[in-house]
C-alpha cells in the first residue's frame, strides 16, 4: 500500500521543545537598549513578556518541557499529519520524493497556536489578565485570540490595516474568540496617531503594529505583549512541528535531503528546520536547508544584518538579525505574514553560520505554485506557504531534470480559507511582482541605529 499519510498517535507527540541555542557552534549577539545600546538582561524585558518567558529567551538547555496543560491543549488538533505528496509527485512527473507536514489542521488554520497557547499560559501562571499583540495575515491574531479563549485571557489585537481591509473574515473570527481587534494605525496610541499625522492613509505594516502594541501594554500593569515570531522563544515552542516530522520521517523510513520553509519572521521555518539542523550539528545526519523569503520583503538576501529595533517607534530591544530597516513599509501583497522588516535572531544567525540558505521568490510564482500542489493534493496553502511550495517544486523539478531522486520535506504552515480574495486577485490578474529594490533596501538601511560592538 502506498502511504499518503503518516500520523503519530497523541502519546506520541513531543513533551519537550527542542531548543537550538544548546547546539549552536558559536551564541547569539548580546541584546540591547533601543535607547543606550548597552546590553540588556532579564529584567529589563520584565515590563513587557513574564519571566518564564524570558528565561526560555536566554536558555542554553537542549530540552524545555511543555507544560501538562499546553500539551494537553496541544492535542486537540496535534500530532499534525506528515503527508506524502504522491499526487503532486505524479504531477510534476518528478523522481523526488516529497513530504510535507501539514499545520493547517490547527483551530486558527496554522502553526500560529502552537506558541499562541504557550504564551498565554506562562502569562496566565504570572497573573497576567490580558494580551496585547499585533497581527499581519490574521493568523497570529486569531491563535492568540483562541488561546486566550481557552485560558481566560483577554485579548486585543492591532491588525495591520491593509490586512484588516484585505481580510474581515480574520477579523470576524478574532472577535469570534472574544478578542478585540484595532486596524493599525490607529488613534488608540501615541505612536499610531504620530503616524498618521504624518501618513494620514498609511497601509500600516507589523513594525507600526507592533510599536501600538508594546505602548498599551507597558501602561498597565495587569497586561503584557506577545509576539507571533522572531524571538527565541517562540521558535522554540515551534519545534514541536520538526520534532514530529523526524518521528514521522523516520516512520516513513525516509529522511530529508532537502527541508523547505517559508521565512516571515522566522518562526514556522525554524519549527521544521530546527530539530533536523540540531541533528547536523550533532554531527548525525546532513540536510540541505532552504528558506524562502518574498522578493518585495527580502530581509535575508537583501538586507543588512545588523542591530535594529524590532518595531517603528524604537519601543523594543535591538536585536542582531537581517533587516531591511525598521521605516520599511513593504508593498501590499497578500502574503500579509511575511511583510517583516526583519528576521528572527536564530534565523539570521544560522544563515549566518551557513546552515541555511536563503532565497527570494516573487508572489505570482507562489501562487502559481500554490494553484499545481491544490489541485494535485486538495489542500489550498495560505499565500505564506506558497512560498515553501513553490521552492518545493523548483527542487523536485531540478531532481527531473538532473535524474536524480532527493527526499524533499516541506512545511505547509497554514491553509488559506482566509484567503480566497487573494486567490480571486490572483486568477483575475490584479496581483503584481515587485521586487525590492537595491536602491530602496540601501534608503530604508541609511537609518539603521549605530551600535558599538
Ligand atoms: C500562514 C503563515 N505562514 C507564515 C507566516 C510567517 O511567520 P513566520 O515566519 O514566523 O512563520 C505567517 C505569519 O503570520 C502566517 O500566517
Amino acid at each position: 500500500m502506498d502511504t499518503i499519510k503518516y500520523t503519530l498517535t497523541e502519546d506520541r507527540m513531543p513533551t519537550a521543545w527542542y531548543n537550538i541555542q544548546a547546539d549552536l557552534p558559536t551564541p547569539l549577539p548580546v541584546v540591547r537598549h533601543p535607547a543606550t545600546g548597552q546590553p540588556i538582561g532579564p529584567a529589563d524585558l520584565a515590563p513587557i513578556f513574564p519571566m518564564a518567558l524570558i528565561m526560555q529567551e536566554v536558555s542554553q538547555e537542549r530540552s524545555i518541557e511543555i507544560p501538562e496543560e499546553v500539551q494537553s491543549i496541544y492535542r486537540q488538533w496535534r500530532p499534525t499529519p506528515l503527508y506524502r505528496a504522491r499526487r503532486l509527485e505524479k504531477a510534476l512527473d518528478t523522481p523526488a520524493k516529497i513530504y510535507y507536514k501539514y499545520e493547517g489542521v490547527s483551530p486558527a488554520g496554522s502553526h500560529k497556536p502552537n506558541t499562541a497557547v504557550a504564551q498565554a499560559y506562562y502569562n496566565k501562571q504570572e497573573g497576567v489578565k490580558r494580551l496585547i499583540t499585533e497581527t499581519g495575515a490574521g493568523q497570529w491574531g486569531s491563535s492568540l485570540a483562541f488561546a486566550g479563549a481557552l485560558l481566560g485571557l483577554e485579548v486585543v489585537v492591532f491588525m495591520v490595516r491593509i490586512s484588516y481591509q484585505q481580510k474581515p473574515y480574520r477579523a470576524a473570527l478574532m472577535h469570534t474568540y472574544g478578542a478585540r481587534v484595532v486596524p493599525s494605525p490607529s488613534e488608540e496610541t501615541a505612536c499610531g496617531r504620530a503616524i498618521l499625522a504624518e501618513h494620514p492613509n498609511s497601509t500600516g505594516s507589523l513594525g507600526m503594529a507592533i510599536s501600538e502594541a508594546v505602548e498599551v501594554a507597558v501602561q498597565d500593569e495587569h497586561s503584557k505583549y506577545a509576539l507571533g515570531s522572531v524571538l527565541n522563544h517562540v521558535l522554540l515552542h515551534q519545534t514541536v512541528i520538526g520534532l514530529e516530522a523526524l518521528a514521522q520521517m523516520e516512520m516513513a523510513g525516509d529522511y530529508p535531503d532537502i527541508i523547505v520553509g517559508c521565512t516571515g519572521g522566522g518562526s514556522n521555518f525554524a519549527g521544521i528546520a530546527f530539530p533536523f539542523i540540531g541533528a547536523k550539528l550533532r554531527g548525525e545526519r546532513d540536510v540541505q536547508i532552504i528558506a524562502v523569503e518574498p522578493a518585495s520583503c527580502p530581509s535575508l538576501t537583501k538586507g543588512a544584518y545588523a542591530y535594529d529595533y524590532g518595531d517603528t517607534a524604537h519601543l523594543t530591544p535591538l536585536v542582531k538579525m537581517h533587516t531591511l530597516g525598521s521605516t520599511f513599509v513593504p508593498e501590499g501583497i497578500h502574503a500579509g505574514g511575511l511583510r517583516y522588516h526583519g528576521m528572527a535572531p536564530l534565523v539570521s544567525h544560522v544563515v549566518r553560520l551557513g546552515l541555511a540558505q536563503p532565497r527570494a521568490e516573487a508572489q505570482l510564482g507562489c501562487f502559481a505554485a500554490g494553484l499545481t500542489f491544490a489541485r494535485a493534493e486538495g489542500i489550498l496553502p495560505a499565500p505564506e506557504a506558497n512560498h515553501a511550495v513553490k521552492a518545493a517544486i523548483d527542487e523536485a523539478l531540478r531532481c527531473k531534470e538532473e535524474g536524480v531522486s532527493k527526499t524533499i520535506l516541506f512545511n505547509l504552515c497554514g491553509h488559506g480559507h482566509f484567503d480566497m480574495q487573494a486567490y480571486m486577485d490572483y486568477e483575475a490578474g490584479k496581483l503584481r511582482d515587485h521586487e525590492y529594490s537595491h536602491e530602496e533596501v540601501a534608503m530604508a538601511l541609511a537609518g539603521l541605529p549605530v551600535v558599538a560592538e
